[in-house]
């Protein structure tokens, strides 16, 4: 899988606040562990497409930042909510999805490139067919940068063991992803992925193709089991 460090790659600003994302993003919702894992593959993948797509090193930047930091809103979010582990009433919800507004918020206050950044923060959970938030935008209207960070995001959550199921196996997931091409997903963006990324995924082990066999029946997608 493709992850080169931030630092190191060429076509990031010489300059540009570094430090200022990754303080944002390890204080508390990249701690070491599921998160900060989860994190960083999605950045990587996410990096892949964009190669693939052909956006530009200026786009790139933005959207490694905006992977890196899509959930950075939650830290507003009070830890009662994150952390309730039943299912969220309707208020609870209400308040959750605001992690994207939020977000979109710090990154303002930060300022230069990160406002940009935070554009697409604010919309990593739009969804392609009009139903996402937080405003309701379909198509090409949600930014592309977030529409790819809505596929990859995706497709980490369901390769990853979560505390109500076990990771899915590689062709459930690519399942999953072609099924909600054109609903939750940009289409394009789930073909290049499924075409072009998801084969050099890592392989499957054993054990996962065998809990996919015998897990619960869970939302898959993240729309609805992960804000
Ligand atoms: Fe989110």
């Amino acid at each position: 899988m493709l992850m080169r460090p931030l630092a190191l790659r060429p076509q990031l600003t010489p300059g540009l606040p570094f430090s200022v994302g990754l303080r944002l993003c390890h204080r508390r919702y990249c701690r070491p562990g599921y998160t900060g894992e989860h994190c960083k593959s999605v950045v990587s993948l996410a990096l892949e497409v964009a190669e693939h797509l052909g956006l530009s090193p200026e786009r790139q930047r933005n959207l490694e930042f905006a992977a890196l930091l899509h959930d950075v809103g939650k830290i507003a979010i009070p830890k009662e909510i994150i952390n309730k582990p039943g299912k969220l009433d309707p208020h609870e919800w209400k308040i959750i999805k605001t992690h994207t507004v939020e977000g979109q918020k710090m990154l303002e206050r930060v300022g230069g490139f990160m406002r940009q950044v935070g554009l697409i923060v604010r919309s990593h959970h739009e969804r392609w067919d009009g139903g996402g938030y937080p405003d309701g935008l379909a198509g090409e209207d949600i930014p592309l940068e977030a529409r790819i960070i809505t596929c990859c995001d995706t497709w980490n959550a369901m390769r990853t063991d979560r505390p109500y199921r076990k990771a899915l196996s590689h062709d459930v997931a690519v399942a999953e992803l072609v099924s909600n091409a054109g609903g939750q997903f940009d289409p394009h963006v789930v073909e290049t992925f499924v075409r072009l990324v998801a084969p050099a995924d890592q392989p499957d082990a054993p054990q996962a193709n065998a809990a996919v066999a015998v897990r619960a029946p869970a939302p898959l997608i993240a729309g609805s089991a992960k804000v």
